[in-house]
């Protein structure tokens, strides 16, 4: 039992029961009875809901079969449960929840969960799971607001009463503590009981709020943003990697001239500058400076950056021996291991026979290392070298981390980055000069 669920099911056992028993024994109390800040009009406009979403969730099983309609009827009359245990035992801070859902337009499970640290799906969850509910009616009880964090076993029904509850609240039927109709539906639930804008029609028996199975993602999403500065932030740097895909796949034949110009167009109308994205200028820089040291390979010279998760870049140049990405890659790892930066953490003699093997066995042009065989070598690497499982082991650190290279990837490039989840991004210049282009 968890920590928060003991310390609830305490207050059943100690205080709250006490207090629970006091309203229960009011004479003529009826619903008040058994609320604490609850109004009677409250728990009315509760019990509405409930039916309400009873209903709903009787047609949508009856269309997507698999379930027994009394249970389903019995987990959507039962879904909110933990909104009156949570106004009984706990009235004070319920009083709170409540003032704060109609002054902030926060919806039930958020407020109850910012000021209490759980929500009437937990507390109702509990409260079943501690009197013996069977789990088919648990399940959808605890996680009718979170239908991606329940079992397989009981998604379908779950997902059933959170979609009932949410036609519920858009059709205004009843009242549920939030009446904002804005309640985005999981898409996944939705996507399992194949559900399109006329059933959802049919169901509430009004008009939909979408306009078309577009306007539903559409909408969703506008629906899931807490934070506009963050969404604008993220537009920002999209539209910037969106015109780097454009122009290489233009530099690659891929894409008309058109396309390139729209996305330029686009850029200068948010007044985006490549450089917005932080990792660009390093990665330029890296090659001038791979230029101006003399390193490169036959006379090309590329860089590559990484932004690392607290915002620290790191830099790798190209090299007779290794592609940019390959020692940024190492550098990066070097960086999170606090390793020293000059250390090799590939044995010589494993490049010397990968080097042997792609030049005179395979006659390959391109001998040094691209990250995949990076990534390959460190691996074997680490069996011997303790400093080489370091690296290894903060390779995950490197996952959803933006990356620049100054020039197209090769396809081992490609592949090493895409395992290692970065966002890639690259100039339209070929690492090559071994080309031949169409006109
Ligand atoms: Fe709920
Ligand atoms: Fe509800």
């Amino acid at each position: 039992m968890d920590e928060k669920h003991g310390g609830f099911l305490h207050c059943f056992d100690q205080d709250g029961c006490r207090q629970a028993e006091k309203r229960r024994i009011q004479p003529g109390g009826g619903l008040k009875s058994v609320a604490g800040e609850f109004e009677e009009r409250d728990l009315d406009e509760l019990w509405k809901h409930s039916m309400g979403c009873a209903v709903a969730a009787q047609i949508i099983s009856d269309k997507s079969g698999g379930v027994d309609r009394k249970t389903v009827l019995t987990a959507a009359i039962l879904h909110d449960i933990g909104k009156v245990i949570m106004d009984l035992f706990f009235s004070r801070e319920y009083a709170k929840t409540l003032t704060t859902v109609r002054n902030n337009g926060l919806s039930m499970a958020k407020a109850e969960e910012n000021i209490m640290g759980f929500n009437h799906a937990d507390a109702g969850g509990w409260f079943c799971d501690e009197i013996a509910f069977p789990s088919v009616l648990v399940s959808p009880i605890s996680f009718h607001h979170n239908v991606d964090g329940v079992d397989k076993e009981h998604e379908l029904i779950t997902s059933i009463v959170h979609i009932a509850d949410n036609l519920c609240k858009r059709a205004q039927i009843g009242d549920g503590g939030d009446d904002n109709k804005n309640h985005a539906i999981n898409l996944h639930a939705q996507r399992l009981l194949n559900l399109n804008k006329d059933d959802l029609e049919k169901i509430t028996g009004e008009e939909s709020i979408y306009k078309s199975p577009t306007d539903m993602g559409v909408n969703r999403a506008s629906a899931g943003i807490m934070d506009d500065k963050v969404i604008q932030v993220a537009s920002h740097q999209e539209i910037i990697r969106r015109y780097f895909r454009c122009a290489v796949e233009y530099a690659m034949g891929l894409m008309d001239k058109d396309s390139v110009e729209r996305a330029e167009l686009i850029m200068e109308k948010v007044n985006a500058k490549v450089e917005d994205r932080r990792v660009v200028k390093p990665s330029r820089d890296a090659a001038v400076k791979a230029n101006e040291e003399g390193k490169g390979n036959e006379g090309i010279f590329c860089g590559a950056a990484i932004e690392l998760k607290d915002g620290t870049i790191i830099t790798g140049k190209n090299s007779p021996l290794m592609h940019a990405a390959s020692s940024l890659i190492l550098n990066a790892t070097k960086h999170l291991a606090n390793l020293p930066e000059d250390m090799h953490l590939l044995p010589k003699n494993s490049i010397d026979s990968l080097t042997f093997l792609k030049k005179e066995v395979l006659t390959g042009k391109m001998i040094s290392l691209d990250t995949e065989e990076t990534l390959i070598v460190l691996g074997i690497s680490a069996i011997s070298n303790p400093a080489a499982q370091l690296a290894v082991e903060k390779l995950k650190e490197l996952r959803n981390c933006e990356v620049h290279l100054t020039h197209i990837p090769t396809p081992g490039d490609e592949a090493g980055l895409r395992k290692l989840h970065v966002n890639l991004t690259c100039d339209p210049e070929f690492s090559t000069k071994s080309l031949f282009l169409r006109d």
